[in-house]
């Protein structure tokens, strides 16, 4: 296993459509998923798509990160690591949410993006075994962000509000925005719902 050098936006690794797995099971694979697992662990970081490594082949791993226990089994196999090849998306319905991201190609950056909030997947895993899982929330947006790589998509490229590009230290400006809004929103609430009309 190695910790490999992760591409930085400006690199053309980044920017190129990757290509398809032949066979999942190949040994060059499997020490690629070892790799890509010692890199994310060490950046650290929650996903990582092959380009980001160099290697322009469709495997993007991700495990995001367990908030709570969960007393369903099937949410916590979710939120296990995942290994997906070849994968394969299908937003489910129109519905958008807006969140902040960041990522190991844009070191020291975060950016408000919109996502899907529905989201059907599938792939393969190392064994060739058929992943199909229908999610939300932020194990869509995560999925949709490491999948984005595979086709040369970088976030801030589905940004609709370029102010909301921003470094990752400044981030304590937007938490006192939002609190000042929150305020706002219990001292004038009729205020506030005629503003969201
Ligand atoms: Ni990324």
């Amino acid at each position: 296993m190695a910790i490999l050098k992760i591409a930085r936006i400006g690199h053309p690794i980044l920017r190129r459509r990757a290509e398809e797995i032949a066979d999942p099971t190949a040994p060059e694979i499997h020490a690629l998923a070892d790799d890509m697992l010692q890199t994310m662990v060490d950046a650290p970081g929650v996903g990582l798509a092959a380009p980001q490594v160099h290697v322009p082949l469709r495997m993007v791993i991700f495990r995001p990160p367990t908030i709570q226990e969960s007393a369903d089994p099937r949410e916590d196999e979710e939120r296990q690591l995942t290994i997906l090849i070849n994968p394969v998306l299908e937003p489910l319905g129109e519905e958008m949410a807006e969140d902040w991201e960041g990522c190991l190609s844009l070191p020291g950056l975060r950016g408000k993006v919109p996502r899907y909030l529905h989201l059907r997947y599938r792939g393969m895993d190392l064994s060739g075994q058929a992943i199909d899982r229908t999610v939300e929330g932020f194990h869509a947006r995560v999925v949709q962000h490491e999948c984005d790589h595979l086709e040369g998509i970088l976030y801030p490229q589905r940004m609709t509000d370029m102010t909301k590009l921003i470094f990752d230290s400044e981030m304590r400006h937007v938490i006192a925005e939002q609190r000042a809004a929150e305020q706002y929103e219990q001292s004038e609430p009729t205020e506030q719902e005629e503003a969201e009309t």
